[in-house]
């Protein structure tokens, strides 16, 4: 170092200790800030001192998940521990729950930088993903995804958060028996299915776990795998793809009637959202019948998971002359406003009154008429702005770049619509409300399950966001007087909706 230069260094002396100071200050004020509530070991986790927060480590496929023998956790005081019954019959215990969505089966539009590098070659699902990558790459990417994107602490949020229950999308992949054209990862997320629901059984969150994926894809749709063709029922390989999945609902029925699994797993999704619209109700019907007495079978008569299906966009009222076809049946719908251009363009106000009225009375017909009846998704998105959710390049709906309709109102956009600090009081006011009036419908059911726990850029698809932007409460179990009653709707449609 020469004398000029230590000159220049005394000159800017007073420079490099402010910089010093800063940094300093800087490493104590930042973990503070970036340490999250629930990141803390704070005296919520008094009772699981095991647990020490950090980066997760991947499964050693040589280790199997050993299923804990302590079904004595209890998520919270409105909630019956795991080894207690759970009344799902009554529908009167709430179900509260998030979707654990984008994780074993992955979804564009909730972690695009999966997809992202890939778009240009094509990639637009898991399949071509799988595809393009080849298995041992692809393996590799998920194993990282699988170990990171759900963790323990994720349980520890859901349970701070006053929920009793998560909805666990998962692959027909993750139970092998794949053909050879199928460019899935086998097995590997079924390790990590596992492991997560010793998690939930630490804390005492009761897990549906739900076949997302069926082989041919029953809707064309990318959350099944693959989009493009529904190659179920309907289609050349339709009637063989319909029957293998019929094996994995065998298998998926013994596996959660084990009393290692029966406590943690009373209930099991039979086939998310089979396009009853494309395929027909009739064909569907017929599928949903076979497989309950192929779940019962396997179950045992009077013994075995809860069974939910999904309504397959025919409505709740489609499948009342299903629930004599099997006990402890439960139905599901999936409620979105923005995928429907009717129910984007009404003003907000008619959109809360929607929520209650027409959703809220669904849920009581439907219990009625048919029994317990959940909504298994939703969020309070009211655009369909979130990146890829249509699609890449294929525009929004919300301003008018999706299929030549015009944008919600002339000035609508979506640049701001996927930055929470950027929406104003009013919104999230109106976020708020939309998140209770649609709380306050699913709960004349059986109880709900948010679309999704987080992403990694759609503020209204995650729950945790909504949290900690306060449109959605901080505990589910106490969020005062809702929003339906209060502001006059009943839970009856109006004649003139
Ligand atoms: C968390 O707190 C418990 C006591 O409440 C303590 O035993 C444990 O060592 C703590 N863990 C960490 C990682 O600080
Ligand atoms: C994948 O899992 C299935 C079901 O548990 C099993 O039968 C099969 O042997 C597994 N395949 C591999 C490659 O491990
Ligand atoms: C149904 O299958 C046929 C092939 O047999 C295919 O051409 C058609 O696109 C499929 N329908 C849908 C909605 O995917
Ligand atoms: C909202 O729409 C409804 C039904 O079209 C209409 O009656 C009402 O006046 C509108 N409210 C506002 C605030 O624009
Ligand atoms: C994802 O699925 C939607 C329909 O749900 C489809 O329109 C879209 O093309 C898919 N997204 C991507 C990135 O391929």
């Amino acid at each position: 170092m020469g004398a000029g230069e230590r000159s220049c260094l005394r000159r800017h002396r007073w420079k490099i200790s402010l910089l010093a100071l800063l940094l300093v200050a800087a490493a104590v004020v930042v973990p503070l800030v970036i340490v999250k509530p629930w990141d803390k070991n704070t005296s919520k986790d008094k009772d699981h001192p095991s647990f020490v927060p950090g980066p997760q480590i991947p499964i050693n496929p040589e280790q199997p998940i050993v299923p804990s023998k302590d079904d004595t956790a209890k998520c919270n005081a409105y909630t019956p521990a795991l080894n207690q019954p759970f009344d799902y019959a009554s529908g009167e215990l709430k179900m509260r729950g998030v979707n654990l969505g984008g994780w074993l089966v992955l979804e564009p539009f909730i972690t695009p930088s999966l997809f992202d590098p890939y778009i240009k070659d094509g990639v637009v699902d898991e399949y071509t993903l799988c595809k393009h990558l080849g298995l041992e790459a692809a393996k590799a990417l998920l194993e990282k995804h699988y170990a990171n994107w759900v963790t323990e602490e994720t349980f520890i949020r859901i349970r701070d958060l006053g929920l009793n229950h998560v909805r666990i999308p998962i692959g027909f992949w993750a139970l092998g028996g794949l053909n050879a054209d199928e460019p899935y990862v086998p097995n590997l997320s079924w390790a990590y299915l596992l492991r997560a629901i010793e998690w939930a059984r630490k804390y005492g969150i009761r897990v549906m776990v739900e076949l997302h994926a069926a082989p041919g894809s029953q809707n064309g749709w990318n959350h099944s795998g693959r989009s493009g063709a529904i190659n179920w029922i309907n289609g050349t390989e339709g009637a063989a793809n319909a029957q293998r999945t019929l094996l994995y609902t065998q298998q998926l029925a013994t596996f959660f009637t084990s009393p290692d699994y029966a406590h943690v797993g009373p209930i099991l999704g039979l086939l998310n959202e089979p396009a009853g619209f494309m395929i027909g109700g009739e064909p569907i019907k017929s599928w949903y019948r076979q497989a309950i007495d192929v779940f019962r079978t396997a179950t045992g008569a009077g013994k075995g998971p809860w069974l939910i299906i999904h309504d397959a966009f025919l409505g709740l009222g489609s499948w009342t002359d299903l629930k004599t076809s099997g006990e402890r049946l439960m139905l599901d719908a999936h409620q979105y406003i923005m995928f429907d251009d009717n129910l984007l363009r009404m003003n907000r106000t008619t959109q809360l009154q929607f929520a209650c009225q027409n959703w809220g009375s669904d849920m009581v017909e439907s219990t009625e008429d048919f029994g317990p009846t959940i909504v298994g998704e939703f969020s309070v998105a009211v655009n369909d702005c979130a990146k890829y959710l249509n699609g890449v390049g294929m525009g929004y709906r919300w301003d008018g770049t999706f299929d030549g309709a015009p944008p919600k109102s002339p000035d609508s956009t979506c640049t701001n619509e996927n930055t929470a600090s950027m929406y104003d009081a009013e919104y999230k006011k109106f976020l708020s409300d939309y998140f209770n009036a649609q709380i306050d419908a699913y709960e004349q059911g059986a109880g709900w399950f948010y679309w999704n726990f987080k992403t990694e850029t759609n503020p209204l698809w995650s729950y945790f966001d909504g949290v900690d932007n306060g449109w959605i409460p901080k505990d589910a179990n106490n969020r005062g007087p809702g929003f339906c009653v209060p502001n006059g709707y009943s839970f009856s449609k109006p004649a003139t909706m």
